[in-house]
């Protein structure tokens, strides 16, 4: 593929992102933002200062939703089409998940109060960072360059259809919508 054309796929695939509904978004845009969703909830979780019993649950309740979502959106929409492309990454990543799945039925059954509380979020966020820079650094760049940009939107439609289809509140990825978009930070 030459590197010209690949590049303009590229822009393609990314310039018709919006925040309110994202209807047109692909499938890259859509795990990669919500990567960045759960790294937010890390963040609020394990905060300077000290996070009340409640605060942390709620968040808590928040993340493992998200989490749940975004796996399922992988499993069942994206992993089957990258498997032919990259498959020792995606049948890890399979298994990295039901690691992550495993962790969060621990952590549902642990009170924020706990000692192991603040233990078990600090392991499921190294194990859920480890395979992030797995999907964004060999994965999805490795099906960027051989997909067709249709193939994206086709995936991202199917996940906005599932997030819509599960009625989650981790479905709304991107709060009301501050027009912040990809499309924005191209120029
Ligand atoms: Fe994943
Ligand atoms: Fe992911």
């Amino acid at each position: 593929m030459q590197i010209s054309e690949s590049q303009e796929q590229s822009k393609l695939r990314r310039a018709p992102m919006d925040d309110g509904g994202m209807d047109t978004a692909n499938a890259i845009d859509i795990l990669t933002k919500q990567h960045r969703e759960v790294e937010a909830l890390f963040a609020e979780l394990q905060g300077q200062e000290k996070v009340p019993s409640k605060t942390k649950q709620k968040v808590f309740e928040k993340l493992a939703e998200k989490i749940e979502l975004h796996t399922k959106l992988e499993e069942k929409i994206f992993y089957p089409q990258a498997k032919p492309l990259d498959t020792d990454t995606v049948l890890e990543a399979f298994e990295e998940h039901d690691g992550v799945k495993a962790l969060l039925k621990k952590l549902k059954a642990t009170k924020p109060a706990d000692e192991s509380f603040d233990a078990k979020i600090s392991v499921l966020k190294e194990m859920i960072q480890h395979h992030v820079e797995e999907e964004e650094g060999e994965l999805f760049p490795t099906c960027e360059a051989e997909l067709d940009p249709e193939a994206f939107d086709a995936m991202g439609m199917k996940m906005q259809e599932m997030m819509a289809r599960s009625g989650s509140s981790a479905a709304r990825t991107n709060g009301r919508g501050k027009g912040k978009t990809k499309a924005n930070r191209k120029h």
